[in-house]
């Protein structure tokens, strides 16, 4: 196939490049080069910023892709012109939304026909998740545009640009730090590894089946926050020290002190479950995930461990990145919640 990944350089993106690449497909990404990870050998780099619409279509002129994966698929604004350039010349284009775009819920797991969040304070990304895949059906259905839409849930593994989720609890643990969780940590999250998302995206554009529809990405289980820790402790030989908060006390802690109880103590859902069914992508396109949290998250830690981050933090291989926040800037935010709980 000839495809197109948008946003191909970092974390998802690089790794369905990959996978695209093993396979035999020719592969061209579109980012702006500020990402410098390095790619397989025969990568097409294009670069553009998605916020210049204009560059976009120059850049994409006369060009022709089967499959176009927007792994950044970001701006709502920018989304409708980019489709105008792909229609008639893409023959499938396929967008990276997020769990986000459902509604909270009482019943589990999520389905995909579960109701959409409309609410008028949910998060920005969240509001432009669902505005976006009301533009794409539109396309979908008035101009012909073969779509289809992948809602992954929380994604980890090698390579994680996100620098509060796994490698934070590993740092914590590494450094034998107490690891807060808000609330009791009986809250279950359900994850999806990197690579498992990488051959959901490759087996949603080789089936018709998917044209018009959304799947959720998420792995083979789920984990309550508590249990979680206690596992990546025993994947490092390490056993956690856990400090739970009851939730009024760590709200009101994390208004004190000025941080967001949500990003930056702990990193998965802990006020309320998050967890989702896959079964649309199995029964649709005979896509099933390989990696249970204890085996993704082991081959993760070892990642981390070769490549030293626990010397030099978060992978980051961009070209003038300030060095790593010291421990203390780090650490800033559990050393506070800590300090209000006098421990
Ligand atoms: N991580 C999760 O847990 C999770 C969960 C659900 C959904 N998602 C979705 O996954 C996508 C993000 O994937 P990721 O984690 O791989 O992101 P990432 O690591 O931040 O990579 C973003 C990619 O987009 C490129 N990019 C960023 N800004 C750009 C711009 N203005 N114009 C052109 N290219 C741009 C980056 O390269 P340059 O910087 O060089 O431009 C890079 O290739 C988003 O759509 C997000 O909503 C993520």
């Amino acid at each position: 196939m000839e495809t197109l990944v948008l946003g191909g350089t970092n974390f998802i993106g690089l790794h369905l490049v990959q996978l695209l690449h093993s396979q035999g497909n020719k592969v061209t990404v579109l980012n702006r080069g500020k990402s410098l990870r390095s790619m397989p050998e025969g990568i097409i780099q294009l670069t553009a910023d998605r916020e210049d619409h204009a560059a976009v279509a120059r850049t994409l002129k006369d060009k022709q892709f089967d499959v176009v994966y927007d792994i950044y698929a970001k701006p709502h604004s920018n989304l409708k012109s980019l489709l105008e350039i792909l229609v008639g010349n893409t023959g499938h284009y396929i967008f990276c939304s997020s769990v986000v775009v459902y509604a909270p819920s009482q019943i589990f797991p999520v389905l995909e026909q579960s109701p959409k969040n409309f609410s008028a304070d949910m998060p920005v990304l969240a509001k432009l998740k669902v505005a976006s895949e009301e533009l794409l059906m539109k396309f979908f259905d008035e101009r012909s545009l073969p779509i289809s839409i992948i809602r992954p849930s929380v994604v980890y593994g090698p390579d994680n640009t996100q620098p509060k989720r796994d490698c934070k609890i590993f740092e914590l643990l590494d450094r034998g730090r107490k690891v807060i969780i808000p609330g009791s940590g009986q809250q279950l999250f359900h994850p999806i590894h990197v690579d498992d998302l990488a051959t959901l995206f490759l087996a949603t554009s080789t089936n018709k089946n998917s044209y018009g529809e959304a799947y959720t990405g998420c792995g083979p289980d789920s984990s309550t926050g508590t249990g979680y820790v206690k596992m990546v402790g025993e994947i490092m030989g390490v056993k956690p020290e856990i400090v739970h908060v009851e939730t009024s006390k760590f709200d009101s802690i994390c208004r004190e002190v000025g941080i967001s109880g949500e990003h930056d103590i702990f990193p998965y859902a802990w006020r309320v479950n998050r967890t989702y069914t896959n079964e649309k992508a199995k029964r649709d396109l005979s896509w099933f995930p390989q990696y249970s949290i204890k085996e993704g998250t082991t081959m993760t830690y070892n990642w981390w461990r070769q490549n030293n981050l626990n010397q030099t933090g978060p992978p980051n291989d961009r070209a003038a990145v300030p060095p790593p926040p010291s421990e203390e800037l780090k650490f800033s935010a559990d050393d506070k919640v800590l300090e209000r709980l006098g421990i």
